[in-house]
């Protein structure tokens, strides 16, 4: 296996210090799970910012350094400014709702584009001073789209792939972007581009062919100044046997069975804080349930956990307030003495309740407006050891492409998510097992593990097609901003 240089804005720990010692704390997300093994294996780097560490003391910061080194993990410093423009400006404010379809939240200064190439300038110093002949290099996400051209001008010869874990957007969106050509020419600096869904893929294909007027071939590859960029559909997924061990455990038993005293019907939304998510709609769509099914009322409880995330940007402030707003109002309106309908959790849990969650919910809601997966949806399936629950899923998550025996819903259509609430509350055991069964093989059998290790594979194949025709320089030398 050749060795592995992933690179990905944030790293599979976060450290903290504050001046009275370090903390690391290791990362359950997708990815860190999903490239724990490779990276392991290979022997190889991962590059990325480990958090803010503006507070630590010199002797923290080089403890912290050290500990990350025997991790073989090579940190990022951001500033403070960076941090301000790079990753709560750009990376947060501008890519992040231009991809999903939020051209509503963009700022009216869509600018900052220096630092984010400064930045990415930084994480491609790194890799070039790690690099090793051989090497595959992978580029992940929105905040280092710059990447690959920056590592294609300096390694010629290095495998580098490109992964977009949020979706490509229909030009027509995408275009609003000043520096849309430049963010693309970033991109197909790798040899491989990989998306969630075909219909992403489209989206940047759609894009390649109305600025550069190129044509993808049969197979999804194009010819990008004498080189071939490969445009792959990998659907990313969660370490499924992983979850349901866990969601096995009899401590999670114990805390489901406290989740379920005293509520005949249990409904869960599980997401981190962000307007893409769907939970204002989400709302109003069990109020109108409790509205137009009184039958519901005192039975049912909807149990929302909100992590919080990019308090620095304000977009997401004023989503808060907003969401915190309805809680109210429906709390308001429709508690009794002995019942509130929304359990609201703007917090991080500890996973131990995310997985009892997942193992007491009667429905899980996963209504984004536009997500590029969606990995709760998969959690979820994979925590049902028990094969029942019942998925209700948006059609604007990626995951829809996979999880069809969900029951599919446009989150824009309020009254058509009541009829599937009603539904799911109302489904037959068997139809629910039936449903669940099917899902779960899907997710069983398409884990996460399966995911790097496609992604690679067709990064080590790619090579091998282009290193028989001959490779040209970069074309990224009239950047359009
Ligand atoms: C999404 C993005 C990731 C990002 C994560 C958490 O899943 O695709 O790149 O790391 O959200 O967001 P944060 O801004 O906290 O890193």
């Amino acid at each position: 296996m050749p060795r592995l240089i992933i690179v990905s804005n944030r790293l599979p720990v976060t450290v903290s210090a504050d001046g009275e010692g370090t903390v690391v704390h290791h990362s359950s997300g997708g990815l860190a799970t999903g490239l724990r093994v490779p990276h392991e294996r290979s022997g190889g780097i991962w590059i990325g910012w480990p958090g803010d560490l503006s507070e630590a003391t010199p002797e923290e910061a080089l403890a912290i350094e050290e500990r990350l080194r025997e991790m073989n993990v090579v940190p990022v410093g951001l500033t403070r400014e960076e941090q301000h423009v790079y990753y709560e400006h750009v990376c947060n404010a501008v890519i992040w709702p231009l991809c999903h379809d939020r051209i509503d939240q963009l700022p009216l200064l869509v600018e900052g584009w220096g630092v984010y190439e400064r930045v990415n300038r930084r994480f491609a110093d790194l890799v070039v001073e790690h690099y090793q002949p051989g090497d595959l290099i992978w580029v992940h996400d929105y905040q280092l789209m710059r990447l690959p051209a920056l590592l294609r001008e300096r390694l010629p010869d290095a495998r580098i792939g490109f992964f977009l874990h949020i979706p490509f957007p229909n030009p027509e969106i995408f275009f609003a972007l000043p520096t849309r050509r430049w963010l693309v020419e970033g991109m197909m600096g790798a040899d491989l581009v990989g998306f969630h869904t075909r219909r992403y893929r489209g989206h940047f294909t759609a894009a390649l062919r109305r600025l550069f007027g190129i044509e993808p071939s049969a197979d999804a590859s194009v010819l990008w100044s004498h080189r071939r960029v490969a445009l792959g559909v990998f659907p990313m997924s969660v370490d499924a046997a992983n979850i349901a061990e866990r969601a096995s455990a009899p401590e999670v038993a114990a805390e489901r069975a406290e989740l379920r005293a005293g509520v005949d019907r249990l409904l869960v939304g599980i997401d981190r804080l962000d307007y893409s998510k769907g939970i204002p709609r989400r709302l109003l769509a069990f109020e109108r349930l409790l509205i137009e099914h009184p039958e519901w009322r005192e039975r049912v409880r909807f149990t929302q956990i909100a992590v919080p995330s990019r308090g620095g940007v304000r977009a997401y402030r004023r989503f808060r307030r907003d969401v915190d707003a309805l809680v109210g109002r429906i709390n308001g309106e429709h508690a009794t003495p002995t019942w509130i309908p929304v359990h609201y959790i703007y917090n991080t849990v500890p996973e131990s309740t995310l997985l009892a969650l997942y193992r007491a919910a009667d429905v899980m809601l996963v209504t984004p407006v536009r997500d590029g997966m969606n990995l709760v949806a998969k959690e979820f399936v994979a925590s049902r050891v028990d094969e029942d629950g019942v998925l209700v899923l948006s059609e604007f998550a990626g995951a829809a492409d996979e999880l069809s025996e969900a029951l599919i819903v446009n989150p824009y259509d309020i009254d058509g998510v009541v009829v599937a609430l009603d539904a799911a509350l109302n489904m037959a055991g068997m139809e629910r097992r039936a449903r669940m069964k099917t899902l779960r093989a899907q997710v069983l059998t398409h884990d996460v593990h399966r995911w790097a290790a496609s992604f690679l594979d067709a990064l080590a194949a790619v090579r091998r097609r282009k290193s028989r025709r001959t490779s040209g320089a970069s074309p990224d030398k009239a950047v359009q901003k």
